[in-house]
């Protein structure tokens, strides 16, 4: 599976000799399916110009801070929201002190200390500057924080010396940025997810639905599968292309989910419901289109099945995790919602206001679970995703 498929990557160009090498980091980084787009710090520009970056990685590169210009297009804090990881290659000996201090006395560090997305740094420097206790030091502070390093490399230096401190190949830096969506925390695990709207026609050419864009939910299935478990995603009606790597069912109605849903059960460790049901459909689909007459109509609806309900009522039952839509009081219609449907997990988001929950790129969640919560801050629902993956997976296991 290519985990780097449809990732937004923040390539951060330090200024050191192996910033040449950079345009084919970044080729290659698209080849895998990412979109890309780069910062340079001020010095990187004096080894690799920013006109050759834009024209590899298709988007205007960035190097200052203080650029009204580029502020109002993308500032620094989208650009730190927009990404789903960052990859600093080549990464100064420099550039790492700054990260470790927390600086953002530049655009790069500044980005760098504004995301909450994950960081890999691909070191290189001459093998005297790599191996000073200053320099190990701060990458091993760095790694404590979770920051991923990949490298050095050894061998024949451009300052003429040899040993470790050369900057590892393109290729390697592209397998390192894959892992960083990978954490394995599903591995062996069935998991069934929910997604998007349903459709409750009224006649032949007329239905009922929501809002749902099913972004969240499909950005949920691909985080699950990148955590290694075998996914089926029972999809409503969507514009969007199915995650790779998992199996995906498409469904129209309310009682077509009921149906696909029950049909993926088997052997499903975790049941995600993201899906935005129809608690009601017309008692009847009229068999050809309804015409106008002038006269008032009434709909009579009755109500649909409780998908996360029943699952949840299932002995045994998979863990399962509901999403609760609220456009006020969310906490607490989550908890009660949590309580009565008897599910481990919900997550809840405020919809219509501003512009985050449905249809939009963004998102912010109230996650709940009998004894415990956590909000997991604004941020692109790709990422958001994995974060709220990694919650379900270590709460999963913390009910085993
Ligand atoms: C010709 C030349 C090559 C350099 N190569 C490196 C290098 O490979 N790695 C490194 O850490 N610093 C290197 N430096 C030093 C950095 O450019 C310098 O520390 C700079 O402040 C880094 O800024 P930045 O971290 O903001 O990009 C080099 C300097 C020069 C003049």
């Amino acid at each position: 599976m290519n985990t780097l498929s449809a990732k937004r990557l923040l390539l951060v160009v330090t200024g050191g000799i192996a910033a040449y090498k950079a345009p084919d980091v970044v080729r290659r980084l698209r080849d895998a399916g990412a979109e890309v787009r780069v910062v340079m710090t001020p010095a990187a520009t004096a080894f690799i110009t920013p006109l050759t970056l834009q024209a590899v990685s298709g988007h205007d590169v960035r190097e200052g801070l203080f650029d009204p210009a580029a502020e109002a297009a993308m500032g620094h804090i989208e650009l730190a929201r927009w990404c789903d990881a960052l990859v600093v290659a080549p990464a100064s000996a420099d550039f790492i002190a700054r990260l470790r201090l927390g600086q953002a006395d530049d655009l790069a560090s500044a980005v760098c200390l504004a995301t909450g997305a994950p960081l890999l740094l691909a070191p290189a420097m001459n093998r005297q500057m790599w191996a000073h206790p200053a320099t190990q030091d701060n990458l091993a502070a760095l790694r404590e924080r979770g920051v991923a390093v990949v490298g050095p490399g050894s061998g024949s230096q451009a300052c003429g010396e040899v040993g470790p401190g050369r900057m590892v190949e393109a290729e390697t830096i592209v397998t390192a940025a894959g892992a960083l969506f990978e954490s394995g925390r599903l591995a062996g695990r069935r998991v069934v997810i929910t997604a998007g709207p349903t459709r409750e026609a009224i006649d032949p050419v007329r239905f009922i639905s929501n809002h749902s864009s099913g972004k969240m939910g499909y950005a949920v299935a691909a985080a699950a599968r990148e955590a290694g478990a075998s996914v089926t995603l029972v999809s409503g009606p969507t514009g969007l292309e199915p995650p790779a790597g998992v199996h995906t069912v498409r469904v129209e109605s309310a009682l077509d989910m009921f149906a696909a849903v029950r049909a993926a059960l088997a052997g499903c460790d975790i049941f995600i419901a993201t899906a935005a049901v129809a608690d009601y459909r017309p008692a009847q689909a009229a068999a050809g289109k309804i015409k106008r007459d002038g006269e008032t109509r009434t709909l009579e609806l009755v109500p649909n099945p409780d998908i996360l309900a029943s699952v949840a009522a299932l002995t045994p039952a998979p863990f399962t995790v509901g999403f609760a839509a609220e456009t006020h009081d969310v906490e607490a219609y989550a908890r009660a919602k949590l309580e009565r449907k008897g599910i481990d997990m919900i997550a809840a988001n405020l919809v219509g206001e501003g512009d985050v929950g449905f249809n939009s790129d963004d998102n912010e969640l109230l996650v709940l679970w009998r004894d415990g919560e956590q909000r997991l801050e604004r941020a692109p629902k790709t990422r958001l995703a994995r974060t709220l993956v990694e919650l379900v997976a270590a709460r999963y296991a913390a009910a085993r």
